[in-house]
């Protein structure tokens, strides 16, 4: 699908679906006036019966009969005015786009009242979750099936939102290849094949590309993710990206790239295993936000590491009791094979200090804990650094992506502490999500690190930007994005 942009009037709007927005409070626009008179007075019937509420995302719809010129119109309730930010404004978008789809339209023209939002910025989110909300995995059924959305066009806006609406496009582009990536079954994408699609993704976007395979990670010294990789017929890879936008300093984003996470000896139970086909979308995160970065020409340097590796049990697999030496010569100790993101990153991230980060941001799907403190509705973020916390905190904001932040007090430290390692792998059940994210802090030497556990919003059951059942989101790209142009002023 394309997005564009048309100062025409809601009526003039020529296409299959026109989505208008109204809020729960308050008189119509003069335009929704205009577009009732226009409609024979239908809107301001369906209110006075009750049916136009107005209330959060709710849809009424009606043929239009030839009064106007699109065929169908979907008044979407928006909601309350004062609630509605970056956040909310993808909601809708996503939600116009579901209902276009539902009509199986072709086009849909999207009109909403002034928001609290500037208008570029609302034009930039709305053509992210326009896009974001229409995607659909191309899937393996041997018959698709059949997309008919082709054209989005966001009423109401003039050239000056040009540039906001590519940006938005190139946000989407690179959050539903996350997705794609994430929608992959691990029978077909495994640490060799996710490193070829990176590669393969940078050559086409003009980014640096470094693959360590297994041999070059023994020379390395990165026993970790090598431990971590070593019960699977498909051997770990760690993806190196590069991008010099310029300046003197240099972000590393690090992500969690197990393609599949049975647990290892440590097996998981059965039910809900699929799942951990998702258990790389850190990696793919990162992916995608190097992507977004290199298309957008953002003025930093970001360096991007995906640590890919498939934990599986069997007779080469790691073990708990086990010790393993990362990059940086730290040792761990393995208690649980199930704690396997921690130990892979520890590896990635060690790397990211020798090349000089200045900065460390890494999203993994860590930890279950995650999901039972903030459940499907934030990202939690541990920072060792007051000033990067706060910087990651406002991308995430900017982005409508929620991230909250837990403690990171020195004493949570002492839970892994190991009595023949530098340090265990899996502590006690407390503080598990702390725990997780000041384990993998430990390989960042003296470096702002900052950790966001995506386990709760890596993927979503149905919802305004996902029509898939249960799906990928591709969290953290906006953020990243967002994180890496802050950073570059
Ligand atoms: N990938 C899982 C975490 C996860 C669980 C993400 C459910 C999304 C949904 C991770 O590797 C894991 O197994 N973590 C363990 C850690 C524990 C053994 C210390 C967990 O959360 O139970
Ligand atoms: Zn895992
Ligand atoms: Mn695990």
């Amino acid at each position: 699908m394309k997005v564009g942009y048309s100062p025409v009037k809601p009526w003039e709007y020529e296409g299959d679906v026109l989505v208008v927005g109204i809020w729960q409070e308050g008189e119509w626009s003069a335009d929704v006036v205009e577009l009732d008179r226009r409609l024979s007075g239908a809107l301001s019937r369906a209110r006075q019966r009750g049916e136009l509420s107005g209330t959060w995302l709710t849809p009424w719809t009606t043929e239009t009969f030839g009064f106007i010129r699109a065929t169908r119109i979907v008044v979407l309730g928006l909601g309350q005015r004062e609630r509605v930010g970056v956040r909310e404004l993808r909601l809708i978008a996503g939600q116009a786009a579901q209902e276009a789809v539902k009509h199986k339209a072709r086009r849909v023209g999207c009109f909403l009242p002034e928001t609290p939002v500037d208008a570029a910025v609302a034009a930039e989110v709305m053509t992210d979750g326009l896009l974001v909300g229409a995607w659909v995995f191309g899937t393996y059924k041997s018959t698709p099936p059949e997309e008919t959305l082709e054209e989005a066009t966001l009423l109401g806006f003039d050239a000056q939102v040009d540039s906001a609406v590519q940006r938005g496009a190139i946000l989407a582009e690179c959050q539903n290849f996350v997705r794609d990536l994430g929608m992959q079954p691990s029978n077909k994408l495994y640490p060799e094949t996710l490193a070829k699609a990176a590669v393969d993704a940078a050559t086409t976007h003009g980014l640096d590309v470094e693959v360590f395979d297994e041999k070059r990670l023994e020379e390395l010294g990165m026993g970790a993710i090598l431990g971590v990789g070593s019960g699977s017929v498909f051997p770990p890879r760690l993806v190196v990206l590069r991008y010099q936008g310029g300046g003197a300093r240099t972000l590393a984003l690090v992500g969690k790239g197990i393609t599949f996470d049975s647990g290892g000896i440590s097996l998981k139970s059965a039910a809900g295993m699929e799942e951990m086909k998702f258990d790389m979308l850190g990696a793919a995160a990162v992916l995608g936000a190097m992507i977004a970065i290199r298309r957008l020409g953002l003025p930093i340097n970001v360096v991007g590491l995906m640590a890919l590796a498939q934990n599986m049990p069997s007779g080469s697999a790691y073990k708990p009791g086990d010790v393993l030496k990362a990059f940086n010569g730290k040792t761990i100790e393995v208690l649980n094979t199930d704690a396997e993101g921690r130990v892979a990153l520890a590896d990635a991230v060690s790397y990211a200090v020798h090349l000089g980060a200045d900065w460390i941001v890494e999203a993994s799907t860590l930890t279950g804990a995650a999901i039972t403190a903030l459940g499907h509705e934030a990202t939690a973020l541990i920072a060792t650094d007051d000033p990067l916390a706060s910087l990651v905190l406002q991308a995430s904001e900017a982005s409508g992506e929620r991230v909250w932040r837990l403690p990171a007090y020195p004493e949570y430290r002492e839970l892994y502490r190991s009595d023949v390692a530098d340090l265990k792998n899996a502590p006690g059940r407390d503080a598990g999500t702390i725990t997780g994210g000041l384990i993998i802090s430990e390989f960042a030497g003296e470096v702002p690190f900052a950790h966001l556990d995506i386990a709760g919003t890596a993927w979503t059951g149905k919802s305004p930007l996902n029509r898939t059942k249960n799906g990928p989101t591709g969290v953290m790209v906006r953020t990243f994005v967002k994180l890496a142009e802050m950073l570059s002023r």
